[in-house]
């Protein structure tokens, strides 16, 4: 695997591979990794001739007040895994790399840019768009992959893809989850052992709404089930939990256990995907 800081480096390295018209598939992360991004470069991997992967933690995104400072960063544990799961190419740009100065163009996202994680943390899909658009310019991959752990995020990017007429495909892939039901995170390693516990009320909230769901309720049963759970669960604060169409209609939650903000969603409706 070779690992490459500048966007003139990456230009370099898939000058070959794109003249051989190879496919070239690009994860972009913020490193961290865990079995979710695993899965994600194994996929990459498998389906493309040369698998990109980013590694960029994104000041952009990130709202005054947010973990931006204490998010987890290990670039030499990171390159380990990317290779071994079949990572041809890391991009691992600084932040003056993405954000020059003199930098001021963004991409203005719409309405579902405002609600759910939207409306939580403002600016936070403009800075993600804005991220994903440069990323996808720089490597001009045939094909992207995007975890459906932030099922907004991913339906955020489909929007702009269609909207900016970008040539690329978007993949989205399932939710991994730990053993006991917690969606994979690199924020889970904020978690001490009792808020992890308590950060349980989130996967079991939402697969008692699709439980009630497929028991014929349709969405309003399952956000009153998934309510239900997370009302009566102690020691997390309810961010949001609602209904919506991310690619399908989706039962979407936010708790904050202790200063740990966490997120989860079921898809309602499988046939929707
Ligand atoms: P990050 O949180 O590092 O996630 C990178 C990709 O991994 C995203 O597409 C995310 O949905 C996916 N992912 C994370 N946890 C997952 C899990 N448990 N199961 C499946 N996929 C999972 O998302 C970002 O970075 C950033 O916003 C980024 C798109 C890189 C833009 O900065």
């Amino acid at each position: 695997m070779k690992l490459v800081r500048s966007v003139a480096g990456v230009r370099e390295a898939l000058m070959a591979p794109r003249e051989e018209a190879m496919r070239i598939g690009l994860v972009p992360t913020m490193g961290a990794f865990h079995e979710g991004h695993l899965t994600l470069f194994r996929t990459c991997a498998g389906e493309c001739d040369v698998a990109v992967a980013s590694l960029f933690v994104n000041p952009a995104q990130f709202g005054p007040g947010e973990d931006l400072e204490r998010y987890p960063r290990d670039l030499e544990g990171d390159m380990h895994l990317a290779e071994e799961a079949g990572i041809d190419l890391l991009f691992a740009p600084s932040a003056e790399e993405i954000y020059p100065p003199g930098f001021e163009s963004a991409v203005e996202v719409g309405e579902l840019g405002k609600v759910l994680e939207g409306e939580s943390r403002p600016g936070h899909f403009r800075g993600v768009a804005t991220v994903c658009l440069k990323l996808f310019n720089i490597v001009q991959p045939s094909v992207a992959y995007f975890g459906r752990k932030d099922a907004q995020q991913a339906a955020v990017i489909r929007i702009m893809l269609r909207d900016l007429n970008l040539p690329l495909e978007l993949r989205v892939v399932p939710i991994v989850r730990d053993a006991d039901g917690l969606a994979l995170s690199s924020r889970n390693a904020y978690l001490q052992p009792d808020e992890r516990e308590r950060a349980l009320a989130l996967p079991r909230a939402l697969q008692a709404g699709l439980e009630a769901c497929r028991a014929g309720g349709g969405s309003n049963s399952a956000l009153a089930a998934a309510h239900r759970i997370l009302d009566a669960a102690e020691g997390i604060e309810v961010d949001y939990l609602e209904v919506a169409d991310l690619d399908g209609p989706t039962l979407a939650g936010a708790i904050r256990v202790g200063s740990t903000r966490l997120i989860d969603n079921v898809l309602l409706d499988e046939e929707a995907k």
